[in-house]
Order: C-alpha cells, then structure tokens, then sequence
C-alpha cells in the first residue's frame, strides 16, 4: 500500500523520519519504505510511504497535515490535448483502487459501496489544459470504473479523492484525515500562530529528551510548548510573551498538559529565569507585517532594498565589464583601442543613466591617457567600474531602487525569496570575478 503524507514546504525529510519511527515496530510483514517526496511547489511536500500495515499509526504524526492513501498514478502525462485522456484511463483502471477503497473505509468506517464523493484538483506546470480539465477527467474515470456507484457532489462528501498533477506526474490519492489533524483541537489561535506540523518540525530538530528544560520565550498561542509536550516526557516547559491576549490563549491551549509547565506574562528582553537553567529553547520570533512590529518590519524592509540595490548594481556592473571585454577585443583586432574606449564610455554612461558616474569616468580617461599598456589600461577600467559601483551602493541606494518597487516586491516576494536573491547575488559576483580575471588575462 502506497500512503502518502502531506506537510508544510520543505519538512518532507522530518515527516518521514518520524513515520519511519511511528510505523517501526508495527504488525506489518516489513518495514516502512520511503517511495519518495515529492514537492507541490509553494503549496506542501508529499512524502510516498510504502507499508503494508494500516494507517492508523500514521493518523497520530505531528509533522504531518494530512494522510492519504493513494488510489492511482500516471508518469509522463502530455502536456497538450491528450493529457485529461491519459489521466480517466489511468484513474479508471489502477489496481490500487480497490486495496486504497479498503483503506479508506477502514478509518472511516463507511460501508461497501459507493456513495459522494469530491474532487480536489491540483496543478503544477505548463499544461495546455486547465485543473477542471483534471477534476473532471477524475470523477469520470470514479464513476465509469470504481466500484461503486459514486456520485460526485460539491460539498457533503463521504470521500475526497484529491489529483495532484505536478509537471508529467499525476497522484490520485484518497483522504484517510479530517481537518482536526492539521489543527490538533488547538483552543485558541492568534493571527501570528505557528502551524502545528511546523512547530512539531522545530520541537523534533531540538532533539526532545525526558530531562529537558524547555522554553519558548515569546510563545504567542503556545505552540510550540503544546507540541514539545506531544513529543515526550519533559522535566519542565517555560512558555511566557509580552500580551495579555497571548498569555490567556497559552495558557487555554496548555491546560490539558500534565507535568511542571509554567506560564508568564514576561519581556523577553529580561527573561525572569537563572542562567543555566534552561536545556532548549525553540522560538518563533515576532518578525514580520502580522503582528505589527513596525521597527523590526523597517529593519527588514531596509535589507531587502539594499539586496535589491546590491544585485541591480552587479548587473549594471556585469554588463559593462562584459562591453568592455568586447571592445577591448575589437580594438585590438582593429589596433584601435583609442576610439574603442570611446563607445565604451558612452556605454557606460547609458547604463549608468542619472547615477554619479561622470567624474569617475573622467578621472578614469584622464589616468588612461596617461597609461602606457594595454594591460595598464584594462586594469584601471575595471578599478574605475568596481570603485563606481561601491559608491553607488552606499550613497544611491534611494536613486537605485524607488520606495513603491521595494514594496512591489515586499508583497511578492518571502523569505524564501531573499535566499534565492542571495544565491543570484554570489553567481553574479562568481560571473564577474570570473569576467574579470579574463580581461586581465587578455590584457597580458
Ligand atoms: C510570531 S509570534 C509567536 C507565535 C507562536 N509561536 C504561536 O504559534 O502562537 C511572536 C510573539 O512574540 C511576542 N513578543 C514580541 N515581543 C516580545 C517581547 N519583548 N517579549 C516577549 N514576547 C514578545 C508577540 O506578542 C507574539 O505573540
């Protein structure tokens, strides 16, 4: 049997870990195998557990937002027209429909036969086809060829039968959980609240032991604390924040906790505790829009425009070094370099448009004239664009990038954005390293 395990982006690997672990030991003939994960891009990660025992174990994970047992899958679907085609035959005639219908009715306690069922249809990738296409191409292949009969409906559902179609690769997968898995029965929740499968993630990554002493320092809702307490025995939690509203939601959702668990209203800046008193601290720091921390927003915001600036610089600087090796090129191949560097300089200053770079080049021109080699030469163009570039970056960071851009991108781009921006950065710094020592080569 093919189960799959749905979580937050990027805690794939943990949520096997903790199936492998939940599953071991089990009555099953052999253990758990990890058959893959796989990643819906900004949406979940899906972990493929092949086991041969019941799902019940599986229901009980804490890094885990949703358990389905999967029903059918199609490799290599088209792009175009025959796609929605290859998905009905491969959803109609799977021989995982019936061993996944018993699943489902197992856990849900349905009787034989068909019954309401939903589709919920997902698409990743560039298909000419739209995600009704899908859906619709699922509830026929159910109704023409499950054992049935099946009646499609939009809400009242017995069963859901969800389609993920990721680029070429289809999964259609019944839904073993209901909503209270990803919630847990949590009491109370405040707007900057955690999920609890991304808080079981951090509690499972400080190694939880029966003598831990464990804090969250500004523990909103208590989250964290809830799913420290799920994950084992503890000597002690310390959970307190700055709010009224939070201390009284921590403190609603922690009451069935047994174990020494102490609760405050505290500034973290002054934590009330002994040093060395405390094992492990996990926490999930008041930064961003949703709680309106309006200094640390700024701080943030002001270092994602200055990222932005630094990378837009590069480019600017990339580019010219690049007109640069071309003309250099040219002009030794046409023995003049003279007037090469001319239609260099014009470059240059197009580039640069409004930014201060005029008397950088004309201090540039004026060493150049005095300059023997070619060599020479190269290298104070390069000393002249990288000197530009610096100046640039700490007194024009407002002429660069203007306030409405940087919020433009603040609304669409996350953390997970800035990583990607500070790779580019590094591969643009790599690029014009590299460039550089080119030129300079050629210049010998
Ligand atoms: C992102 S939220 C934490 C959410 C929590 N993990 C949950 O799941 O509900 C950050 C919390 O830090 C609290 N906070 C901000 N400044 C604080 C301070 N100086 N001391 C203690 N708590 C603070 C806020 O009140 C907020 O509840």
């Amino acid at each position: 049997m093919l189960y799959a395990l749905q979580t937050v982006p990027g805690l794939g690997m943990l949520a096997w870990r903790e199936a492998e672990q939940a599953l071991s030991g089990g009555s099953a003939p052999a253990p758990p195998r990890l058959a893959g994960i796989k990643a819906v891009p900004g949406r979940d990660d899906i972990v493929l557990v092949d086991y041969q025992g019941g799902p019940k174990p599986l229901l009980g994970l804490r890094t885990v937002e949703d358990v389905f047992v999967v029903a059918a899958r199609a490799f290599r679907v088209a792009a175009d027209e025959r796609g929605p085609r290859q998905i009905y035959a491969a959803v109609r005639s799977s021989e995982s429909v019936g061993p996944a219908l018993n699943a489902w009715r197992r856990v849900s306690g349905a009787r034989k036969g068909g019954g309401a069922f939903r589709v919920i249809a997902r698409t990743v990738g560039r298909q000419q086809y739209l995600r009704r296409d899908v859906g619709r191409a699922v509830a026929d292949a159910v109704r023409d060829g499950w054992p049935g009969p099946w009646r499609l409906v939009d809400e009242g559902e017995d069963l859901e039968v969800w389609a993920t179609l990721v680029d070429q690769e289809l999964l259609c997968a019944l839904r073993l959980s209901d909503a209270s898995m990803r919630q847990r029965g949590k009491l109370r929740h405040l707007p900057a609240s955690l999920r609890p499968a991304l808080a079981a993630a951090m509690v499972a990554l400080t190694h939880p032991a029966p003598d831990d002493v464990f804090l969250d320092p500004m523990a909103g809702a208590g989250t964290l604390l809830v799913e420290r307490a799920a994950a084992g025995p503890f000597a002690e939690l310390h959970g307190g924040d700055i709010s009224d509203e939070a201390v009284s939601a921590m403190r609603a959702n922690l009451r069935g906790v047994g174990g020494r668990v102490v609760t405050s209203r505290w500034d973290a800046r002054r934590l009330p505790l002994e040093d060395r008193s405390v094992d492990k601290v996990a926490v999930n720091l008041p930064f961003g829009k949703q709680i309106g921390d309006q200094a640390s927003y700024q701080f943030i915001r002001n270092s994602l425009k200055k990222t932005a600036t630094i990378k837009r610089l590069l480019e600017r600087q990339l580019l010219a070094v690049r007109n640069a090796l071309l003309i250099k090129r040219q002009a030794e191949a046409t023995a003049d370099f003279a007037n090469a560097m001319k239609i260099m300089a014009a470059e240059v200053a197009r580039l640069y448009g409004e930014t201060n770079l005029l008397k950088v080049q004309m201090d540039w021109e004026k060493a150049l004239a005095q300059s023997q080699t070619m060599e020479e030469r190269m290298a104070l163009f390069l000393d002249g664009m990288e000197q530009a570039a610096a100046a640039d970056v700490s007194q024009a960071v407002t002429e660069a990038i203007s306030d409405e851009e940087i919020d433009r991108l603040i609304a669409a781009e996350e953390q997970v954005e800035q990583a990607r921006e500070s790779q580019q950065i590094s591969a643009l710094r790599a690029e014009l390293e590299q460039l550089k020592g080119q030129g300079q080569k050629e210049s010998k």
